[in-house]
């Protein structure tokens, strides 16, 4: 579609950052342009609407997940387009009151994620929105947090997926990536 063409054109292309060996795609010069967000989050309100409700049979989104931290900025603008609520996936250590922990496995070493005990109600239709899919250990952490307070994950959704990392089939519900990159 063209409208993914344009984003994909536009994301940033960094080779060894933060280290070596790693080609860094940037969404920031996306958000600095206010045309090309608004064309990413139709494009995913889109999807939602036509793809991820219809087949799921489920006809509304209760909650948006982002997470740490560019799914902190995805996240509350498809939320407030589905009149949806936005509940952050965190980083150990920065959610006040009652949490649940999940760890998962980065390049060097494992993270903690948490989320709010209270978040999300039994049974709510969740989405789980972050910018970039590569070895997918942060995602099926979100998505163990989510199923563990009662949430029913739809879909994961990425602006960007490494799908030569084949991590989109190790997760617990369909996952799109806007772009698909090599
Ligand atoms: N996170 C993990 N791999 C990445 C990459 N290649 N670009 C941006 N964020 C990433």
């Amino acid at each position: 579609m063209a409208d993914v063409q344009i984003i994909r054109e536009k994301l940033g292309v960094h080779p060894d950052f933060p280290k070596k060996g790693i080609v860094f795609l940037d969404i920031f010069p996306v958000l600095r342009d206010p045309i090309l967000t608004e064309l990413m989050i139709s494009h995913f309100i889109t999807h939602i609407g036509t793809v991820t409700l219809p087949k799921s049979k489920q006809s509304k989104i209760d909650v948006v997940v982002g997470l740490d931290a560019r799914g902190f900025i995805l996240g509350p603008l498809v939320a407030s387009r589905l009149g949806a609520a936005f509940v952050p996936v965190r980083k150990k250590g920065k959610l006040p009151g009652e949490t649940i922990q999940a760890e998962y496995m980065k390049e060097y070493g494992t993270d903690i994620f948490e989320m709010q005990a209270n978040s999300i109600s039994e049974g709510a239709n969740v989405i789980i929105i972050d910018d970039l899919i590569a070895t997918g250990g942060s995602a099926r952490a979100a998505g163990q947090l989510v199923k563990q307070l009662g949430g029913n994950t739809l879909e994961y959704l990425f602006v960007i997926g490494l799908t030569f990392l084949k991590a989109m089939d190790t997760l617990d519900a369909p996952a799109y990536c806007m772009i698909e990159s090599e």
